[in-house]
């Protein structure tokens, strides 16, 4: 079916946060229902930072869960961990021979991460995107849900495979980038400007999935507004607020022109306390589901292995059409 085989996947390292679950985690579960879905937890990718083993191990099996939680079936998409799947290291063999060394050293994350680890440039680090591309062309996608940052790297994904294809004849799909859009953008709530992120120094800017009640209402009390009193959906003059309202729409269902109704005449005070609690109550039955499955370590080990089991079957179909085109000897 055209337009339909969809792939994306997020690093086992660090905390997602609510701007994540909004940005990303949901709009993963509105595909579920009518797309191949294939998502994995990119473990490959993280170990291009130093990771703690023990800790990596731990991480992979939370975020396993908490998608779980968040509603992915099993049923109706691929979850499993990259490094299950032999292919991906494999193809991003291939494909590093039909990339430039200019190009990935052009790269704006590659520029990025070199800057903040300059101790640890490593090999892995340069060839992020290649494995990238592997992971998307394995699986024949035609569309990549990914955040603005990732842009860049789906499109060398789309560039290697229009490379491959005119190398080698018709192999992959040339796939593109979906950019979400609606509450993609949840703000820091310490600096409006920027985007929420789990690496902010400031412990109050963002608010993560696994935040308890209490730490989810003090973060509220503690946004930053604006001098004004009124809220009002305005994100040039009143970012602040503009994105609490988000915020409250996303956590209630309800569209941004409703919250506004909701606290017409109302005191920040009182906004700041409602949509904490709004993400504080939505969040406690993931919380809740989270920590359930990762008590049933069978049955989560069990969709994990489904998971890789079917990725693998659909990765070796690629694989094997690549090594036929460049000429590797199969066996027969
Ligand atoms: N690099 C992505 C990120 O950090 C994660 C990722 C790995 C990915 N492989 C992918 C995303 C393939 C989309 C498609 O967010």
């Amino acid at each position: 079916m055209d337009g339909n085989t969809v792939y994306s996947a997020v690093q086992p390292s660090g905390n997602l946060t609510i701007g994540n679950y909004v940005g990303s985690i949901r709009n993963w579960l509105a595909l579920q229902e009518d797309h191949n879905c294939f998502f994995a937890m990119a473990n490959m990718h993280a170990i291009t930072v130093r990771q703690d083993p023990a800790e990596l191990r731990r991480r992979t099996l939370e975020l396993a869960a908490l998608y779980l939680a968040c509603g992915l079936d099993p049923e109706k998409c691929t979850l499993y961990v990259q490094s299950q799947v032999p292919q991906h290291a494999e193809l991003m063999w291939v494909l590093n021979t039909v990339t430039y060394v200019g190009e990935m050293e052009r790269m704006t994350q590659f520029k990025d991460k070199s800057a903040r680890h300059a101790d640890n440039i490593n090999m892995g680090l340069m060839d992020y995107p290649v494995l990238m591309a592997a992971d998307i062309l394995l699986y024949q996608t035609d569309l990549v849900p990914v955040g603005q940052d990732q842009t860049q790297h789906v499109e060398i994904a789309r560039d290697i495979a229009v490379r491959f294809n005119n190398r080698f004849g018709e192999t992959f799909t040339v796939p593109r980038a979906l950019i979400m859009k609606q509450g993609a953008k949840i703000a820091s709530l310490q600096d409006p400007a920027r985007k929420m992120s789990k690496s902010d120094e400031n412990p109050n800017a963002c608010v993560f999935m696994t935040d308890d009640r209490e730490t989810v209402l003090r973060k509220f009390k503690r946004a930053v507004t604006d001098s004004g009193s009124e809220i009002r959906f305005a994100p040039a003059e009143k970012g602040g607020i503009s994105n609490l309202l988000t915020i409250y729409a996303a956590f209630t269902g309800k569209t941004v022109e409703e919250a506004e109704k909701d606290f017409a005449g109302k005191g920040y005070g009182e906004f700041k306390l409602a949509v904490g609690e709004a993400v504080a109550d939505g969040l406690a039955p993931i919380q809740a589901e989270r920590a359930r499955i990762l008590q049933e370590k069978e049955y989560l080990r069990g969709v994990l292995a489904a998971g890789a089991e079917r990725a693998f079957k659909a990765a070796r179909k690629t694989l094997s059409k690549v090594y036929r085109k460049v000429g590797f000897y199969q066996g027969e």
